[in-house]
């Protein structure tokens, strides 16, 4: 696992959005697993920059977002910041600004009227496309990875999963306050994939900024592997593994000394 701090959100989010057009380059029609929340805004901020500026070309690229909330689904007549959708959040923050096929984005469709059908299709599409080569990830403040909260098995699969306190709590602050939503109002509930499904991909990047995000960083990367802390599971993983963090979430760490920084 290369273990990598930078300075702030912004040299992370550069840094990151490197290794990922790196990989495009490398691999032009390569399964990209996308990650929502407000962590990976800078690195598709840049990632965007870079299509535009330096040609970073998406045509062949093709995505898996990691959730979705269950029985929410976009809402294009809606404005952005009341549409409480990650397909909305995706389409804003990423794909309307570069050039990639409608037809090879997979967002879990929150609308399904048969989940657990449904979750077996986004395996069984995951497979079709040959696995994901890369996958970005941010991590809760729970430790969770994308909605499997603490408790989640760690070969878990694509499944409908109730979301914990501390993730309504977090999601409310970072988003739905800002669109008066009531917190009342908030899906309870998400279509993610599951742990397994993510140790599945042939590489993981993990990206992590500020204080809150210390505790578990540490307990992810130093502590012991459990399914309280789902992140912890990136040590199981066979495959790469980058974790790039700033110095606030790398605050929590005993062997900085072991670390890279940029
Ligand atoms: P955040 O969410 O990027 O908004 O902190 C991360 C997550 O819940 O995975």
């Amino acid at each position: 696992m290369d273990v990598i701090i930078s300075k702030d959100y912004n040299e992370m989010s550069v840094y990151t959005a490197g290794i990922i057009a790196g990989f495009i380059r490398s691999k032009p029609d390569c399964v990209f697993g996308l990650a929502t929340g407000s962590t990976p805004i800078g690195t598709y901020k840049e990632l965007i920059r870079m299509h535009k500026e330096e040609g970073l070309d998406f045509s062949k690229v093709r995505t898996f977002n990691l959730d979705e909330y269950l029985g929410v689904g976009i809402d294009m007549k809606k404005p952005y910041h009341l549409d409480q959708s990650y397909a909305r959040f995706m389409y804003e923050q990423l794909f309307r600004h570069i050039n990639i096929k409608e037809e090879n984005i997979r967002v879990p469709d929150g609308l399904t009227k048969d989940a657990e059908k449904y979750c077996q299709w986004y395996e069984d599409e995951i497979k079709k496309a040959g696995g994901i080569d890369l996958q970005l990830l941010g991590i809760g403040g729970d430790g969770h990875w994308a909605f499997n909260e603490p408790g989640s098995s760690l070969s878990s699969r694509t499944r409908v999963q109730e979301l914990e306190k501390q993730t309504l709590d977090d999601n409310y602050e970072s988003f739905y306050k800002n669109c008066g939503i009531d917190r009342s109002q908030m899906p309870h509930y998400a279509i993610t994939m599951g742990v397994g499904t993510i140790l599945d991909a042939r590489n993981i990047i993990m990206i992590a900024n500020g204080k809150k995000k210390a505790k578990v960083i540490s307990q992810s990367i130093e502590g012991p592997v459990t399914t309280q802390i789902t992140a912890s599971a990136l040590q199981l993983h066979k495959g790469n593994v980058t974790v790039v963090i700033d110095e606030d979430a790398a605050s929590g760490l005993k062997n900085l000394e072991k670390y890279k920084r940029l």
